[in-house]
């Protein structure tokens, strides 16, 4: 079974998880609503989307709300590995018409808090992701869940987290410490701007004790989305 990455249980007294109950607050705090649909999104790969998305997730399902996680990063799925559950089939299958989205919910990966993975698309994924099907699957699950978040691909490498921001309440805009240029930091909040999004804030992620970055550093990217584009696929595989 993989590896559990669930920083979060009630009594955790740790860094992580005390920053991720001070992200569940400021959300609540900016937004009110009782039901939410939030986004998370970064503007390169590995900045730690599915990371901060299960987690916020699991803090929201802890304090009591009915949480459904959503892969909507078809490019590259990862939502289900924060569980240590193998991802298979879930949302791609749905949105093309093959199967029932009630088949392939997993319930109650951990209390209050269901996901719904995907397997990996290479084609077609922003067109599915902005079909009258998604838009009338994520009103059928709003009605079910207080909250659902949906984990995306990040922003240089295709433009699915701005269109699903149009259905959403936020987006939670993560930022891995010293990863990103300042053109591609730019580049990704002009994206999400001109669709219009309700950016709730930036997440800075991925900062060790010292207060440096780990991981790796910038090595200075160009913003060429093609290239991008080509590894995110290909690192899939
Ligand atoms: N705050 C954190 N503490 C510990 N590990 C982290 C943290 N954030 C991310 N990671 C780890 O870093 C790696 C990359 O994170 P993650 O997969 O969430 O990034 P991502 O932005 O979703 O990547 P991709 O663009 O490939 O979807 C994972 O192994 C994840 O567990
Ligand atoms: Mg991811």
């Amino acid at each position: 079974m993989a590896e559990r990455k669930l920083f979060f249980n009630l009594d955790d007294q740790g860094p992580i998880a005390e920053s991720l109950r001070v992200l569940r607050t400021n959300i609540q705090f900016i937004d009110e609503k009782e039901k939410k649909t939030v986004v998370v999104t970064s503007s390169i790969p590995k900045e730690g989307k599915s990371f901060i998305a299960a987690n916020y997730a699991m803090s929201e399902a802890l304090v009591g709300k009915k949480v459904l996680l959503l892969d909507c990063d078809l490019r590259r799925p990862r939502a289900h590995s924060s569980f240590g559950i193998k991802g298979h089939h879930g949302l791609g299958e749905v949105l093309m018409g093959e199967k029932n989205v009630e088949d392939l919910i997993v319930r109650e990966v951990e209390r209050n808090l269901d996901l719904l993975p995907t397997k990996h698309l290479e084609h077609n994924v922003t067109e599915l992701l902005q079909s009258k099907k998604m838009k009338s699957l994520l009103k059928k699950l709003q009605e079910s869940y207080d909250l659902v978040v949906m984990d995306t691909a990040p922003l240089i490498v295709a433009t699915d987290a701005a269109i699903l921001s149009k259905v959403s309440d936020g987006v939670i805009f993560v930022n891995g410490y010293d990863m990103t240029s300042k053109k591609e930091l730019m580049y990704a909040k002009e994206i999400l701007s001109s669709a219009g999004a309700n950016i709730y804030g930036m997440v800075v992620n991925k900062i060790d004790h010292s207060g440096y970055g780990y991981g790796y550093k910038n090595h200075g990217y160009y913003n060429y989305n093609y290239k991008y584009y080509q590894d995110y696929i290909k690192e899939d595989k």
